[in-house]
This record gives structure tokens, sequence and C-alpha cells, in this order.
């Protein structure tokens, strides 16, 4: 690439957003440059995030299902872990996928420029690769370059045992007593992770109830299974203090409602939030606007105040999910390219990867108390599937919330195995506004999880026969 180089669209940062905004840029017919500070492209969810951390959350549950096996007559030698290999296979998943992403990229002549970018005006970016700094001007610009691991203060610096969610799927070593500070998504998923890999994990949480987005009582049968495999999980607890002991380890002052307690662990796993990396961009050289949180502020266009740069993406706000970059980056893409279109997406689902899953979508039952929005229920048990018992996932639940008065579906949420795909059917009926008569009436696959979501509606009209429900009368 030229020293100065002028393009119509310019994408800053190449992960699911990022390269989602190049490649439906490009198939409408711009010439696009897309950069990346990082050596491949795909972004954290690829490279250090979703990718990786559900490669492992797979043998995590593999690993539990053999063992639930045992029940059914058919038992396994002590499992056995080459930790080795389990990089590799991880490793390899994610070089398939990398690959893939640059022969999307080439397959469309999207330019792809290995360097860090840093805005100079509304128009203009400095791009430095390597030693070199390159001139770019652009006619648009979209800012897609996400966000990094928060932490908390006082923690020791430089140590390779304080572990972060990129660091940790590493796996450079499988420690022997693991503190997780933060009972929120990724602690959880990857405290389930070091727990099969043999660790003995422990969990602090500041706030009342692990995974504060979710219902609780959605998360209860995840917080069971995590109580048999976990050491301790310990909520409405602070981590004030974490100390680097001389044999290489760490002691952790814990704040809790009722006493202050030090404990000793083998390494930290910090998972207490991310952080936009606006920090990055010298966006002061720019007219853009940062709310309070760092986050960019954009419109239902996903334009940012300076009307030629468009952000999406984790840099947005919450929540910080590929699955709405990916959306914003399509309609950003779309909308500089003079082509109609806005973020106008209803909903946007949640998934807890661990095992049993946690996924929700739209209201939830915590969210309509706080505001005082009116709903209804239905609720079907897992204990009642058929499908559910054979994988020994009886604990499960489908939940779906009503309107009243339209009796249209405003949210649901499902615990249990492959709940994460399972919810898809949910965001497809929000988005169609369907009503529990249109969920209820849709013949589902028997015997399948997928049962049960008909079945919660069911419930709530009152004509489900695969349960008796004395209290709520029969129609
Ligand atoms: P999170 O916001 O889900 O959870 C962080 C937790 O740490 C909160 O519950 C908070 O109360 C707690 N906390 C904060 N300070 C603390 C302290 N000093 N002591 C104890 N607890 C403390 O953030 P997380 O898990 O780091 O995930 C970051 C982002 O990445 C989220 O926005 C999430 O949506 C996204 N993500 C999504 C995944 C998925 O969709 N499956 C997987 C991984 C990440």
């Amino acid at each position: 690439m030229e020293k100065n180089t002028h393009v119509d669209l310019v994408v800053i940062g190449a992960g699911p957003g990022g390269y989602a905004a190049a490649f439906r840029a490009a198939d409408l017919g711009k010439d696009v440059l897309l950069v990346e500070k990082d050596e491949t492209l795909g972004g954290v969810c690829l490279n250090r995030g979703c990718i990786p951390s559900k490669a492992l959350l797979h043998i995590s549950k593999a690993i539990s299902e053999t063992k639930d096996l045992s029940m059914a007559g058919v038992s396994f030698d002590k499992v056995k872990i080459d930790i080795q290999k389990v990089k590799k296979y991880k490793d390899r998943i994610v070089s398939q996928l990398n690959k893939g992403i640059s022969s999307l990229a080439n397959a469309r002549k999207v330019n792809v420029l290995k360097g860090q970018a840093k805005f100079k005006s509304n128009t203009e970016l400095t791009i430095r690769v390597g030693k070199e700094a390159k001139k770019v001007t652009f006619e648009k610009c979209i800012i897609a370059s996400g966000s990094t691991a928060a932490t908390i203060p006082g923690l020791p610096k430089n140590n390779d045992k304080v572990l972060t969610s990129r660091t940790a799927l590493e796996l450079k070593h499988i420690p022997k007593r693991l503190l997780v500070i933060g009972g929120g998504v990724i602690g959880l998923e990857l405290g389930q992770v070091y727990s099969s890999l043999g660790s003995e994990v422990s969990v602090v949480e500041y706030l009342p109830g692990l995974i504060p987005g979710a219902d609780p009582d959605m998360v209860k049968p995840l917080q069971k299974k995590l109580e048999s495999q976990f050491k301790t999980i310990k909520v409405s607890t602070k981590v004030t203090k974490v100390e680097s002991n001389s044999d290489g380890g760490f002691t952790v002052s814990l704040e809790g409602q009722e006493k202050t307690e030090t404990k000793k662990f083998d390494s930290v796993l910090i998972s207490v939030g991310r952080k936009p990396n606006t920090d990055l961009l010298n966006l002061s050289a720019t007219d853009i606007d940062i709310n309070e949180k760092g986050f960019i502020v954009v419109d239902v266009y996903q334009r940012t105040k300076v009307k030629n740069i468009f952000a999406i993406g984790d840099i947005t706000g919450n929540p910080m999910l590929a699955h709405k970059a990916t959306h914003e980056g399509k309609v950003a893409a779309e909308v500089s390219c003079g082509v109609s279109s806005a973020m106008d997406a209803r909903v946007i689902p949640s998934v807890v990867y661990t095992n049993p899953e946690v996924a929700w979508v739209g209201l939830t039952e915590k969210e309509a108390k706080e505001k005082g929005v009116k709903y209804e229920k239905g609720e079907f048990p897992w204990a009642a599937s058929g499908k559910a018992i054979i994988l020994n996932a009886e604990q499960g639940k489908t939940k779906v919330l009503f309107d009243p008065e339209s009796k249209k579906i405003l949210g649901a949420a499902i615990v249990g195995p492959s709940a994460g795909d399972l919810i898809s059917e949910a965001c497809l009926a929000i988005e169609m506004g369907a009503d529990a008569e249109d969920i209820g009436l849709t013949v589902h696959p028997h015997p399948t999880l997928g049962e049960t979501f008909a079945a919660a509606a069911e419930v709530y009209t009152k004509t489900i026969t695969d349960l008796y429900i004395p209290s709520k009368g029969v129609k």
C-alpha cells in the first residue's frame, strides 16, 4: 500500500463486527480498507474469546456427560487430560476460522492492513505499521475496535498467574487453587473450564447473585451444578486486595457483608467486565462524542456525531456481544453505502455457554418488576420433557413472558443443554410479533428440547396436556 492513500471506506478493527462491515460494504461495491492491529483477523471473539472458550467448554461438557453416563451403565476409565493436545485442538479451530476470514476478505478484494489506526481529523487516519506511519484519508470510516478486559485496583503487576480471559485461554498452567473474581459470563464459563481441567475453583461475586443480568430462577440450576463442581461460590463479597506471596501464590482479601477474610490461591482470574478501546484511537482529533462510560455515541444508523464516521459493536456500549456487533456492522456498511438500513433489532439474545447453558432474550422478569411492565408467563419444567430426561437435564426450564393484553411474546429464558441454540426460536417469535397461540400451535418435533418452547406457551394458554395444572384450570 502507498504511504498516502485515499479510500471509499476504512474499517478499524477486524472482529465479527468489523469484518462483517467490511465484507458487506465490499459486496455493495465499495473500495474497502480493513485495518487490524493483531496478526490475525477475527478480533477478540475468534482469537481470544467466544471461539476458543467455547472449544474448551465443549471439552468440559463432554467430560461431564461421560460422568453422567455411568448412571446409564456406561463408564469410562479416569479422565486423562493432555493439556498440550487440548491447546492444539483449540488453536486449530481458531486458525481454521482465521484462514476462512482471510480467504473471504481476499475473495472480495478487501484490502487488509495490519497496523494500528489513530485519527488525525474527521477525514484522516495515521496507521502505524511496524515502524512506518501511513496516512489514509477516507470518505467514510467505521470504527469497530472493540473492548478489553476491565480490571480492579491493587492487583500485582506483570504476574502471569493473574489471569484475564485472554491469558486464561492460553492454558499456560492449570493452577491447583484458582480464584475467579466476578461471577458473570466470563468468570463462570472459564471457571467451569478450569474446574474440568483439574483446578479447585472458587468464585467471588460482588452482587447478591451470579449472572446478574439473568432471572435468578434461570440461574439456579446452573448454580446448583457449579456448587457441585466448584470449591466455593461467594456472593455479596468484594475482592479488596490481592497480594503476591513468596511461594508464587496470592493472599486475597474478601470483604463480605458480615466479615472480611483472607484466603490463599495459586492463581486469580479477573472477570469483572470489559471496557471500550476508545483510548487507542485519538478521538480528540475528531468531533465524535463519547458518553460518561467511555462508549462512542451513535444514532440508529450507527453514525457518530461526525456523519461520515460510524461506530459499531463493543465500543458503542452494552451488550458487548459478537452477534450485536455483526448486526450493527452490516447496518453501518449499508448506510455508508447509501442503502436504506437502521439498527432496529427488537432484541439481542444473551447466552452463557456453561453446562447447563443459560439463555434469555427480550424482557426478563427481573427487568419487568424493576420497570413496572405488566406481564404473564408460561413455564415448562424439563422434568416433564422426554428428551430432557434422556439427556439427564431434568433441572432445565423454559419460561416465556407474554403481554397480558395482546398475548404477544415479550421475552423468554431457557436453562439447560443447548439453551443457546434453543433461544433463537424465541428471538424469531419476538421479531415476528408472535403471540402465545402462534407458538403453542406450531407443531414441534418430538422428542426434542425445542418442544419445551411450545409447551411453555401451552402452559400459558392452558392447553398443555404434558402437565396437569389443576390450580390453573384446564380448558
Ligand atoms: P460481566 O459484567 O458479565 O460480569 C462481571 C461481574 O464481576 C459482575 O457480576 C460484577 O458484579 C462482578 N464484579 C465486579 N467487581 C468485582 C469485585 N471487585 N469483586 C467481585 N466481583 C466483582 O463481565 P465479564 O464476565 O467479564 O464479561 C465481559 C463482557 O463480555 C460482558 O459484556 C459479556 O456480555 C461479554 N461476554 C459474553 C460472552 C457470551 O456471550 N457467552 C462470553 C464472554 C464474555
